[in-house]
């Protein structure tokens, strides 16, 4: 993988009990790479594990980066290696910064709705158009107020902007699209990241107030996707060999055992590190990562999750 970098552990603190933040710096104090609010980076946590993290920086930052990362009971060895054995000093390799959840900076105001650790990419958010002089509204949606990281730095730095919602302190304070998002226009856009279930409320929400689907934008993180389904056959064209995808298993499984290996990261079809060319055949896609139009193209497929709805699926690999 291109563009990888050595960074230093150099501020470790939790901010919550299960939110932890890391500041990661050049090891020779050089800038990192300039980034714009919504990127991610991808952190290689260990050999077998890389996983994605937002920039919760200010982008106008580039001598540091700073990630905020939940240690997920349901996480599959990412966030539970990094809250146990990433400490100050250490060095880790990464990636340049890309973003697959840009802001519309011509919009004359914009809401930033975030639940849980899906603040993060927000706050970066926040702080570009803070910078850029705009009007926004920071939503910051808990499930209980224990869990409320970050919140001297947002009360200190957005002040007004920011309004902080938890499903324990009461119905009046609970974030309510109807009224906190504003009657719709063209000059208003939604952005949302957090739990699956919060997003597609907050999406839902927006769409029944009126709002155009352009001016939702969205970044899931940790989806359920269903990579199960009928048997097909996978042929690789450059190894040439012949493989048969089993109806529990993903192409990439399928792929390795036939000894092809795939470089993949996320696993769930949101990162697009898998993503390769569809010579013949029709994927039946299942990802978050290509945009509509590419999906209907039908050339690239994210094998970590998709499958065939041919019986046979030609790949470039
Ligand atoms: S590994 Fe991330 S989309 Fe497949």
């Amino acid at each position: 993988m291109n563009n990888l970098i050595k960074a230093i552990i150099t501020d470790r603190r939790m901010l919550s009990s299960d939110v932890v933040s890391l500041t990661l710096a050049h090891p020779d104090g050089a800038p990192l790479p300039a980034f714009s609010a919504g990127a991610h980076i991808s952190v290689h946590v260990n050999d077998d594990t890389i996983r994605q993290y937002s920039l919760c920086s200010a982008p106008t930052e580039t001598a540091f980066y700073r990630l905020g990362i939940l240690k997920d009971p349901k996480s599959r060895g990412g966030s539970i290696a990094i809250h146990e054995q990433l400490n100050v000093g250490d060095t880790v390799t990464i990636s340049a910064p890309n973003n697959l959840f840009p802001l519309d900076m011509t919009a004359e105001h914009s809401v930033l709705a975030g639940g849980g650790i899906g603040i993060t990419p927000m706050i970066a958010m926040a702080y570009a158009l803070k910078a850029a002089g705009k009007s926004f509204t920071l939503h910051y949606c808990v499930r209980t107020h224990k869990e409320v990281a970050f919140l001297d730095e947002l009360q200190r730095d957005f002040g007004d902007a920011l309004r902080l919602h938890c499903d324990d302190l009461g119905d009046d304070q609970r974030l309510r699209p109807d009224i906190d998002f504003g009657a719709p226009s063209a000059g208003t856009h939604i952005y949302t990241c957090g739990p699956t279930g919060f997003m597609d409320w907050v999406m839902s929400s927006a769409k029944a107030m009126g709002f155009a689907e352009r001016n939702i934008h969205f970044e899931y993180f940790n989806v359920d996707v269903d990579s199960s389904g009928e048997a097909f056959t996978v042929v690789a064209e450059q190894s040439g060999k012949t493989i048969s995808v089993s109806g529990t298993q993903t192409i990439v499984q399928a792929l390795s055992e036939a000894g092809i290996k795939v470089q993949v990261s996320c696993e769930q079809g949101i990162c697009g590190t898998c993503i390769v060319d569809v010579l013949e055949g029709e994927p039946d896609h299942r990802d978050q990562f290509l945009t509509d139009e590419e999906k209907a193209d039908n050339d690239q497929i994210a094998v970590c999750c998709s499958r065939a709805k041919s019986s046979v699926l030609v790949l470039d690999i």
